[in-house]
């Protein structure tokens, strides 16, 4: 347990939850080492046999730290180590993920769906990837994997336009398992997982590597985090998140 993420196993689900929810499970350093290192134990630990990911509160997440971001883009913290060494972490992991969403599930809250084997939303859930009008570009390798799993004009639409997409959409569109009442999401979920548990392994472990082009995977979030790095230094990104902070519509006519 760390101050944010709790982490639990119990019989051979190792259960992730997000615990920040009065700033809606937005996503510090800390928190992402956190889920960084349970998620490599997880794969070296044979009693976990799948992970659930889950967040308290009334979001999912709202992905990254603006803060944060704001202080890497000021040169006062290193650009996105944990983030980085999170997502690597998540789009290698090899046992199963399964995913409850409820509410916001914001930038890296949406593409580290993309890396989940099993999504279950509530009816609430709402995806949003608003990575253009943070002056910023996708990640977790979403620039090919979100265009390729839902069509390149919605995938478009939600990087560049910010366009929500509600959860009967993102059933509809093959990003989710399952929409339910937001009362029976957890029980949903931790069923589905359940039933992993009891499923061979091993061949759960092939099946999926069958299924995931890593090196692919791994060739688009380096060229995306070369990008995404660049850019939170950038006068569009520092406009961004200061207008986050100062609650205000960012104004990018004025910068470059
Ligand atoms: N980073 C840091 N703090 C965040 C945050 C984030 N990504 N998202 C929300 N918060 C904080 C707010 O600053 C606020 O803190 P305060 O109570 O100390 O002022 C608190 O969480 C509640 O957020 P609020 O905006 O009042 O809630 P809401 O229900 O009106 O809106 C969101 C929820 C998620 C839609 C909205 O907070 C949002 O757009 N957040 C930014 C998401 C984002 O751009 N993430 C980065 C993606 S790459």
């Amino acid at each position: 347990m760390t101050e944010h993420v709790k982490t639990e196993i119990t019989n051979g689900i190792l259960t992730l939850t997000l615990q920040r929810p009065e700033k809606k499970n937005a996503l510090t350093g800390a928190m992402y080492d956190a889920l960084s290192d349970a998620l490599r134990k997880a794969e070296a630990d044979a009693s976990v046999r799948v992970v659930l990911i889950q967040g308290d509160g009334d979001s999912f997440t709202a992905g990254n730290d603006l803060a944060d971001f704001a202080s890497q883009a000021r040169g006062e913290v290193p650009v996105d180590s944990p983030a980085h060494r999170f997502i690597e972490t998540i789009s290698k992991a090899g046992k199963p993920l399964v995913a409850a969403v409820q509410g916001n599930a914001v930038g890296v809250g949406t593409t580290i769906l993309l890396h989940c084997d099993l999504v279950y939303l509530a009816d609430n859930a709402r995806l949003i990837t608003p990575f253009v009008n943070l002056a910023l570009v996708p990640e977790a390798a979403s620039s090919w994997l979100l265009p390729l799993r839902i069509g390149h004009a919605r995938a478009y639409a939600m990087f560049a336009l910010g366009e929500p997409m509600e959860a009967s959409a993102a059933l509809a569109c093959g990003l989710a398992n399952a929409v339910v009442p937001q009362a029976e999401l957890r029980k949903r979920a931790l069923d589905a997982a359940t039933t992993l548990t009891k499923r061979p392994a091993g061949a759960l472990g092939q099946t999926k590597k069958l299924m995931r082009d890593h090196q692919r995977i791994a060739a688009q979030i380096a060229e995306e985090s070369q990008l995404f790095k660049e850019r939170l230094k950038t006068p569009e990104a520092r406009e961004a998140f200061a207008a986050f902070a100062e609650r205000r519509p960012p104004d990018f006519s004025k910068v470059g």
